[in-house]
This record gives C-alpha cells, structure tokens and sequence, in this order.
C-alpha cells in the first residue's frame, strides 16, 4: 500500500528527524508519535506458554471486556495527540477475533496510515476474502509449532489469493529455543513471504520469575549472537531476517527508539510507550486527558 502523507504527518516527522539529528529531545517532546498501536482486544483463541498479554489478563480479566468500538477508534485517531501519526498497528490478543477488525484497518486507511496487524493466522481461513482486499499495509504471523502446519495452510491460501501480499512471519527466540528459530527460518522460505522477524523474549513477571532472565538473548550470550548471525548469514539474499535486540546488562538496548516513537492506547485512552511494560495503566497516562502523550510519567521515563 501506498502511503501519501498529508501535510500534518510530513511537518511532524520533521519535527521528529530534526530532533533526533541534533540530539536535542527536551522533557516535553514537541512532535508527536509516528506510530500508535490500538489494542483492540485483549480476547484470544490461544493460551501461548510464556505470551504477555495472557499474563496481564490473568492478573485483570476486566481487561477481557475493552473491545475497542468504531466510534471511540475514529475519536482517538483525529485526536490532536496521534492525528499525525503514520503507522498504526492494530494489536491484541487475537485482532482478528475482533468483529470490527476490517472496519479499523478501513477506517485507520482512509486517515493516510500504514495499518499493520499481528496474528496467530488461525483465523485467516475464514476471512481469506476480505483479507486479500483489506488495505492492510503488512499481516504478521506469529508461528507456533503446535499449529505450524495449519498456519502454513493458511498463508498458503492467503498468498495464492493475493501473491504479492506483504505476509511477514515473526517468532521471539530464547537461547534454548534455537531449534525452533531454525524451523522458523526454514517455514520462511518454504513460504516465501516478505520476511521473518526474530524478537527477543519479553519478561512480564515484573521480576517475580528470575527464571524469566534466562530466556532472554542477552548482549553477552556470544554463542546464541553467533548462531543468529550465522542463520542471517546464511539466508542473505533469499530472505529478510531481523534478528532480536540483544539486552545489555545495564541501561536501555541502544537501537530502543519506542519512547521517541512509539504510543499504545487501549479503548479507555491509556498509553503505554513500550511493549516492555505492558499494561497501558492510568499512571503512564491518558491520550484522551489534557496532557496527551506528554503525561508526567512520559517526561519521566523518557529523561
Ligand atoms: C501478544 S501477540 C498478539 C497477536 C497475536 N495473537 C499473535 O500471537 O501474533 C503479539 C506478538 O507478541 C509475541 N509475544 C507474546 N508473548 C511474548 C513474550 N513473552 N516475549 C516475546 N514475544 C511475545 C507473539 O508471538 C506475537 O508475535
Ligand atoms: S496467540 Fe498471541 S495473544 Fe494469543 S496467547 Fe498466543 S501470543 Fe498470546
């Protein structure tokens, strides 16, 4: 999908890059983000071992009852705080369990945005149709062995309705899992989709688990480093792989960009910067309150 930006998004953006080549963000960030993820359900068909969202739901099912609604979607994408914003995933759960789905993707596509979605791709059977027209701008799938080969049917099916569909497939890696990233890799190019995305394990314990540290690709794990390096290595050319952000010991991972970038808004309006501490919660801010995406906790976090 083309995007033509307006002139809103193009003025912003510039803001951004000034800010960014001079290195001179201040506390209150003058631009505003480049890209808004809209939890649209925190609803699944799976029960992942290790997934994120599963964990918060099961310390708050309340969070099971904020389908996002159409109305409360158009009011937060004309909002001025995210108005000029250019990507806007579309996340979950499972976002395509959600009825509204293709009227969000239409909806966020006539307001000039690239929309994206993350999916299990247990569902794309039966919304094959629609998805082969949907201006979605890339469908990621997530791989899961225990229904590898349903997914791989599904992509299949999707990929023969619509052959240049941008299907990218996506996994989180673990030290102990290089087998699995392997078969990733391996499904990649039987598929022969856009790319495979690799990230790094995500910890939602809040420090609860400290086997949860073990799971993480870590800046000084050399011999996993080396094995991911030497898979890209060996794909160049026939498939686009990004590899994960390995953790430093101390301090942020250095290409973390998302405090500068990123927001993602639920239906009541929270924000949350980063993937890394989900829930959205009242305490990190609310877009639809007077101080949008430059809450105290934002000015904080981001200094
Ligand atoms: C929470 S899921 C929601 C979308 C959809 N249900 C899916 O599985 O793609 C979004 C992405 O987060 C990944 N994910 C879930 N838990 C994770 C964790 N603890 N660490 C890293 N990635 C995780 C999933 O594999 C998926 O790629
Ligand atoms: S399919 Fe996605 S949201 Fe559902 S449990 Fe698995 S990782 Fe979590």
């Amino acid at each position: 999908m083309a995007l033509r930006p307006t002139l809103g998004q193009m003025w912003n953006v510039g803001k951004y890059s000034w800010r960014y080549f001079t290195d001179t963000f201040s506390e209150r960030v003058s631009h505003t983000p480049l890209s808004v993820g809209f939890v649209i359900t925190y609803k699944c068909n799976r029960s992942c071992e290790g997934c994120y969202i599963k964990s918060i739901v099961k310390d708050d099912p309340e969070l099971l009852k904020l389908d996002m609604d159409v109305d409360r979607f158009v009011e937060m994408l004309n909002h001025k705080s995210i108005k000029n914003c250019f990507r806007v995933p579309l996340i979950g759960g499972e976002p395509l369990l959600h009825k509204n789905f293709f009227d969000f993707v239409e909806i966020a596509s006539r307001h000039k945005k690239l929309v994206y979605t993350f999916t299990n791709g247990l569902l794309i059977e039966r919304h094959k149709e629609q998805l082969a027209k949907a201006q979605l701008d890339t469908l990621r799938v997530s791989l899961y062995d225990d229904v590898l080969e349903e997914q791989k049917r599904n992509v299949k099916k999707l990929l023969s309705a619509k052959p240049d569909y941008n299907v990218y497939l996506s996994t989180w890696a673990t030290p102990n899992k290089m087998k699995e990233v392997e078969r990733a890799v391996e499904t990649a190019l039987e598929l022969g989709v856009s790319g495979l995305n690799i990230q790094n394990y995500m910890p939602h314990s809040g420090g609860k688990d400290l086997n949860e540290l073990n799971l993480l690709i870590w800046e000084d794990d050399a011999k996993t480093l080396d094995r991911l390096q030497a898979l890209k290595k060996e794909v160049a050319g026939r498939l686009s792989l990004t590899l994960p952000v390995p953790i430093p010991r101390k301090g942020h991972p250095a290409q973390c960009i998302c405090l500068s970038t990123m927001l993602y808004v639920d239906k009541r309006g929270l924000i949350v910067p980063c993937p890394g501490i989900w829930p959205p919660k009242k305490e990190y801010g609310n877009l639809l309150g007077e101080e949008g995406w430059n809450s105290t906790f934002m000015m904080e976090f981001s200094t």
